[in-house]
């Protein structure tokens, strides 16, 4: 059985101190939450504060983005290298918003996958498609596109420290999430696709996550499906209730 993963995203949102604060808030009540993979990714600026204030909690710490050369003249970039030293254990590669914003392709989704795995960190890799896309009946395939060139030239032992996040580009911080069943039909085809690219070993061990206006009272509905092992949330994750809401409602229905 997979652990199920709660993520926050938190975007470019939370001072140091409002990051501090949020885990100083939601500590207590997720210290009991062992069964349940607690994730948050705050700004960079956070992420050497937040590592000690995390230290000997089960709560883990993600990157939003990094870069996939180790170290260099890269102005304003982070790599793996730098952000291992601070314990963090995750990284959010190939969000939409990099994409869509930034000009992110698949072939940097791929090197960056690459480049956090070296340095033992955990790709998170986001995949999704556009309204347009979904509405012409492409979405498999553009994620198939999206999986093909982003996790290209891995092999099992390198897929087996994956994660997959679905995120349909149009619901994300709209208000409006997929249906359960939409996200569930997309991460069944993603399961099947990393049975058949890797082993179907893999495939049952691999955490696939659903993104996109999750929220307190709409996150059961996914996790009621087996195949959604959690969710990656952005703007319902900036409050401690409502994080400590989603972790309860994983833990409830997801019991190892
Ligand atoms: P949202 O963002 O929950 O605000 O829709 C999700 C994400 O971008 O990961």
């Amino acid at each position: 059985m997979r652990k199920p993963v709660i993520a926050a995203n938190w975007k470019m949102y939370k001072t140091v101190s409002e990051s501090r604060k949020f885990v100083k808030e939601i500590l207590p009540a997720c210290e009991s939450f062992t069964g349940v993979e607690m994730i948050l990714c705050p700004t960079f600026l956070s992420l050497a504060h937040m590592s000690q204030d995390l230290q000997g909690t089960p709560v883990k710490l993600g990157a939003q983005n990094l870069f996939w050369e180790k170290e260099g003249a890269y102005t304003g970039e982070v790599s793996p290298y730098l952000l291992s030293e601070l314990g963090v254990t995750y990284g959010i590669i190939g969000h939409s918003e990099r994409r869509g914003h930034f000009g992110e392709t698949d072939t940097q989704v791929n090197n960056k996958v690459k480049a956090a795995l070296s340095f033992n960190l955990k790709p998170v890799v986001c995949v999704g498609e556009s309204l347009g896309q979904r509405e012409q009946g492409v979405t498999t395939k553009i994620i198939e596109n999206q999986l093909e060139q982003g996790l290209s030239g891995l092999d099992s032992t390198a897929a087996a420290n994956i994660t997959i996040a679905y995120e349909p580009i149009w619901a994300i911080g709209t208000g409006r999430s997929a249906s359960a069943e939409d996200a569930r039909e997309v991460i069944a085809f993603i399961r099947q696709w990393v049975s058949r690219k890797f082993s179907p070993g893999i495939s049952k061990s691999m955490p696939i996550l659903y993104g996109g206006s999750v929220n307190p009272d709409n996150i059961g509905q996914f996790l009621e499906q087996e195949e959604i092992d959690g969710a990656l949330i952005g703007g319902a994750s900036l409050k401690e209730d409502a994080f400590i809401k989603m972790v309860t409602v994983a833990n409830n229905i997801k019991k190892l």
